[in-house]
């Protein structure tokens, strides 16, 4: 469920009318609605407890300070993968004792940033909660740059259990083919060597099976894997008190489509899997919780009568929500003035204006007669949206835009063109 509905003919975000913000921020923008973040928090929560537990929302899915503010202020922690997300979470409030750090290529200089910084960001203080170590080698090199600074990195391994998560191939991961975590069958020689090393403290194991997971299966494989391991790292003396089961709950993106499972019935694999282990249990959701909080709002530039179909070419592209072109991806695309339902359908490909094929992000889509100037929402592009965006065509990165209630402000402005050009330097050899 989500606070974007026709009120008055419009389409909203909470009490905001989207054209309303359009007339004063101009297409395309991205709109995220505070409600809608609050609320997914609050049924993935209700989805684990009583059992304690820390969400770990994934920064990836979007690292606006705002968002990552309204999270933190509910009580989010945070799933980092690079010193700019650790910078970005503590930033927005999030205590380093809530932040875990993922990813498969840390480097040493992030391993000692994350070992040893503050909430205020400076050098001196308790690190983040947890690293999830994905393989032999970074173990090593974890300990020697913990050693160094005198420190000792709490550490889980993340184990590749080789299950596949019937999700876009582009992003599975829990397969043994995939770059990520160790093999299950190495874990435990790898949690040997942990408990040998002097700058590693073992506090947990770690699994994170892919994204937008549309059925409960590959998780209670995974998890059911997780437990066995649990228990036969405990009988040799590890001390696992901490499970983390990764993120990677698929969201709605089609309205027309059946609804992936909801967040209680994982929780129930949860608690089927590895309820009875007496662990502080991690998640690390990013689309639940962002993915269907925000809207991509564009501008129809032209409706091009095309030869046997109609394009409607419209100011947001692939650089601003790459999706669609990368994965294929279907976003739900609606007018934001509500149309008449009885008004005919028709289909059109919905395109962008940057110069290659690619930028198209929907074929034959049955929408109702849209002219220039109309106003269209491209949904569930809250998450994996503005994050993934990028200049190409030298197109400015679009602004985003919080809504709370009746207010709305801008969390991130549109750059002038004059800041984008002054990020390039021409070197004095080329001087006239
Ligand atoms: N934890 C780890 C270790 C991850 O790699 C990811 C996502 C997450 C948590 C959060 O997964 P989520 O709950 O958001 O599914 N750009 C792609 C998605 C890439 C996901 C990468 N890892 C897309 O637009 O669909």
């Amino acid at each position: 469920m989500d606070h974007f509905t026709f009120k008055d003919g419009s389409l909203h975000a909470e009490e905001v009318s989207l054209s309303e913000i359009a007339a004063v921020v101009k297409t395309p923008f991205y709109c995220y609605s505070t409600a809608t973040l609050r609320r997914h928090v609050d049924v993935m929560r209700e989805a684990l407890s009583p059992a304690p537990h820390l969400i770990c929302y994934a920064v990836k899915a979007n690292g606006n300070l705002a968002v990552l503010a309204t999270l933190a202020q509910a009580g989010v922690g945070a799933d980092i993968v690079s010193e700019g997300e650790l910078r970005r979470a503590l930033a927005a409030g999030v205590p380093p004792e809530k932040i875990v750090f993922a990813g498969v290529g840390k480097t040493r200089d992030e391993m000692a940033v994350a070992l040893t910084i503050g909430p205020d960001g400076r050098p001196d203080g308790p690190g983040v909660s947890q690293f999830n170590v994905e393989s032999a080698e970074e173990l090593e090199a974890l300990s020697q740059v913990a050693e160094s600074l005198g420190r000792r990195a709490p550490i889980t391994i993340r184990v590749n259990p080789d299950v596949d998560a019937k999700t876009l191939a582009q992003i599975s991961t829990g397969r043994s083919e995939n770059k990520f975590g160790v093999p299950f069958a190495q874990a435990p020689a790898v949690y040997a060597r942990a408990a040998e090393l002097p700058g590693i403290e073992v506090v947990g194991v770690d699994v994170h099976i892919g994204s937008q997971i549309t059925e409960l299966g590959p998780y209670e494989a995974a998890f059911t894997r997780v437990a066995e391991l649990t228990r036969a790292l405990r009988a040799d003396g590890h001390l696992i008190r901490r499970i983390d089961l990764g993120g990677g709950l698929g969201i709605p993106y089609r309205r027309s489509n059946a609804a992936p499972p909801l967040p209680f019935d994982y929780g129930a694999v949860i608690r089927r899997t590895v309820g009875d282990l007496d662990a502080e249990l991690v998640v690390e959701p990013g689309r639940l919780i962002a993915g269907n909080a925000g809207v991509l709002v564009s501008s129809v530039i032209y409706r091009k009568q095309g030869e046997g179909r109609v394009f409607l070419i419209v100011d947001a592209a692939m650089n601003d929500l790459v999706r669609p072109a990368m994965y294929q991806a279907w976003h739900d695309i609606e007018p934001v003035a509500e149309p008449d339902p009885r008004a005919p359908l028709e289909p059109v490909d919905v395109v962008g204006p940057v110069c290659e094929s690619t930028d198209t992000f929907a074929k034959a889509r049955d929408l109702p007669i849209l002219e220039a100037g109309d106003l269209i929402a491209f949904r569930s592009a809250g998450a994996y949206g503005a994050v993934m965006a990028s200049e190409y065509n030298a197109r400015p990165l679009i602004p985003e835009v919080l809504v709370s209630g009746d207010r709305f402000e801008i969390v991130r402005a549109r750059p002038t063109y004059d800041e984008m050009l002054k990020r390039d330097r021409i070197p004095d050899w080329l001087q006239v």
